[in-house]
């Protein structure tokens, strides 16, 4: 598993300059590194020749080295500038796909390389649920699509068949993080069953989460609005008779101390 690649991206005219990004894992012909969730990415800097050229004689030791992930510098410790210099991203998260890390000389930015991140994850598509939607009610289902490589979108099942939009009065929609299918108004003969979303990755396969739907009856709701707000009333009401009747009895307190 453990490649070492080197990758040269400068060599300039008359003076062979230029810098040399390794990593593990290994840096591929087009300067990404693939990578996972969680793993960990080690990539060193080295001032050099390009390997098919003579060798200069050390003034790789002298040279230091800057970091930029994203175009903003990195910060290194004051052993880690010169002659070579590493930086360890661990551990991988989301929002290193697609991080671009560049290194160049301190006294010329223009002689530097880089490499960018291409972190792969799968749809978090898994398990079954226990759906209950009262007679009536929305029914909202939703899948997490969101993936790198990005999959095409779901497949909908209804007790193994594809889902019948229309006749089901479903609508669906995909934002890129959540697919959703979703049904107005619950009817037990049309909605009732087993629902499975399932995404196909190119990297991971397909990734399946299951809905157990059961649509109940619709129960007569207590008016509990009109209730709170009543209760609320006669509560404001009461305490601003209190209120007005303890003001009253300091005054008369106050006046008594006073005299
Ligand atoms: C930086 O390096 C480039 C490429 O070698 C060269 O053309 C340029 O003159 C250098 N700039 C400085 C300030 O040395
Ligand atoms: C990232 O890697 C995946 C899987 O190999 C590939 O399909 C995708 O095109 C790559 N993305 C980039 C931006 O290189
Ligand atoms: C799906 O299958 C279940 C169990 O066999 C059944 O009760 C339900 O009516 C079916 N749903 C639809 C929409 O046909």
């Amino acid at each position: 598993m453990k490649s070492w690649y080197l990758l040269v991206l400068l060599v300039s005219g008359a003076q062979t300059l230029c810098v040399t990004i390794e990593s593990v894992p290994g840096v591929g012909v087009d300067g990404t590194i693939q990578t996972e969730l969680e793993r960990t990415v080690s990539l060193v800097c080295r001032p050099g020749s390009a390997p098919d050229l003579p060798p200069r004689e050390g003034w790789e030791e002298e040279e230091e080295l800057v970091w930029l992930r994203n175009g903003a510098v990195v910060s290194l410790k004051a052993g880690n500038q010169k002659g070579s210099s590493s930086v360890c991203v661990t551990p991988i998260i989301h929002g290193d796909n697609g991080a671009t890390f560049t290194c160049h000389l301190r006294r010329n930015a223009s002689i530097q390389a880089s490499v960018t991140l291409n972190v792969t994850y799968p749809p978090t598509l898994s398990g079954s649920e226990e759906v209950s939607v009262e007679e009536a009610s929305p029914l909202v289902l939703r899948c997490d699509v969101f993936a790198n490589p990005p999959v095409m979108s779901p497949l909908w099942t209804l007790n193994g068949s594809v889902v019948d939009l229309s006749a089901g009065g479903f609508t669906v929609t995909n934002d890129g993080f959540v697919s959703q299918l979703s049904a107005s108004s619950a009817e037990r003969s049309l909605h009732e069953g087993r629902y499975q979303c399932t995404a196909d990755s190119p990297v991971y396969g397909a990734k399946t989460r299951v809905f157990q739907v059961t649509v109940t009856d619709k129960t007569t709701k207590f008016p509990l609005v009109p209730i709170i707000a009543g209760v609320v009333v006669v509560c404001l009401t009461g305490l601003f008779a209190i209120i007005s009747r303890w003001s009253r009895i300091t005054k008369v307190a106050r006046h008594t101390c006073c005299k």
